[in-house]
């Protein structure tokens, strides 16, 4: 029963069909003119997607070799993410809901991101420790199913990528940040200075990032005039980030840990990070946790995640469910518990 997911969020548009776990198709359009800005422009983002997300959707049809009359259900991300990005999907999904009888079933984003990593990974067992790291959220959560978890810990402040983003800005490099970055610390030294580890000990599950970018920014100040070479740079990317991936590991396998689990499922834009998935891989070995990570594709925006969770909470609905078209876009972000 094939289903047509679409994600818009943020700065992707994307369209996916799904079939029993299957990806059909996933196309993904990034707007990549936010980089001059340094940061994604809400208004710009919200034209973007309503100029592209018809072509997107004829586009993941024609790869699939499917016709709209072979979609059995239509899934849309509602929430969280920037409200006028958000509206274009959830209306492009409702007029064809409406032309083609289909039902509907809106997805949260932050959810779509939680089971990403079981997409590719379907023998990774629940109960898990889910670490979600993207530009707008750092979250663990404990998930017991895909339709029961609960969070255990969030960012007091900024999301590790919004750090890597500020961090390369910092640098007088463009947005997004976090490839820049990973790809700068692959020739640095990450011992160059040691930033602060913040909150790695504080005894809850919780984060903060935005005294790192504080502590970055008094560094270069007190260190650098003028341009900086790029062998500092270099170094400096390497430290950083190794400040930021201390801290998710140590975090993550400390809850697993606690709420003794044996798979840790890391996802979100974050999870493409190169030292997070060394490091990870890493810590999960030595105390015998599988560790899933979504390919890097699937670790960013993208509509198959959403397809995929929504044919899991599909299967398990009643006849007229999903048949109310009356739900709403939003930029709110979490539930505390999801049953
Ligand atoms: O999940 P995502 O595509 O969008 C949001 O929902 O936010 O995540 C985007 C974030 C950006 O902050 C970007 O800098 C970060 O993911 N990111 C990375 C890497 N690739 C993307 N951060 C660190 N290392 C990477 N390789
Ligand atoms: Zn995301």
């Amino acid at each position: 029963m094939p289903i047509l997911a679409i994600e818009s969020s943020c700065d992707e548009t994307s369209v996916a069909i799904i079939n029993e776990g299957k990806i059909l198709s996933n196309i993904i359009s990034s707007q990549y003119f936010h980089s001059k800005y340094g940061g994604v422009i809400p208004e710009l983002a919200s034209r973007a997607h309503l100029k592209s997300i018809s072509d997107i959707y004829h586009q993941a049809l024609d790869e699939s070799k499917l016709s709209i009359n072979d979609i059995q259900a239509l899934a849309v991300t509602n929430q969280p993410g920037l409200l006028g990005s958000l509206v274009v999907g959830t209306n492009f999904a409702k007029g064809l809901a409406l032309r083609y009888n289909l039902p509907i079933i809106p997805i949260n984003h932050i959810e779509g991101h939680i089971y990403s990593s079981y997409l590719e990974n379907y023998e990774y067992e629940f109960p898990s420790i889910a670490l979600v790291v993207s530009g707008g959220h750092t979250a663990l959560f404990y998930v017991k199913s895909y339709s029961e978890y609960e969070i255990i810990g969030l960012t007091r402040d900024d999301a590790a990528g919004e750090a890597f983003d500020k961090i390369s800005k910092l640098l007088g490099f463009g947005y997004p940040g976090g490839p820049i970055i990973d790809k700068l610390a692959q020739e640095g030294n990450p011992k160059y200075t040691d930033f602060p580890r913040s909150m790695i000990n504080s005894g809850d599950f919780n984060f903060s990032f935005s005294g790192l970018k504080t502590s970055f920014r008094y560094f270069i100040q007190k260190n650098f005039t003028g341009e900086i070479d790029l062998k500092f740079k270099q170094d400096l990317a390497a430290s950083v980030q190794s400040a930021i991936v201390e801290v998710l590991v140590a975090k993550t396998i400390k809850a697993a840990k606690k709420y003794k689990v044996k798979t840790i499922a890391v996802s979100g834009g974050v999870s493409a990070n190169s030292e997070l998935r060394t490091k990870m891989n890493e810590s999960g070995n030595k105390y015998k946790i599988k560790v899933a990570f979504p390919s890097v594709r699937l670790s960013m925006d993208n509509a198959a995640m959403i397809g995929f969770l929504a044919e899991k909470k599909y299967l398990n609905s009643h006849l007229n469910d999903y048949r109310d078209l009356t739900f709403v876009a939003s930029s709110n972000a979490l539930r505390a518990r999801y049953k």
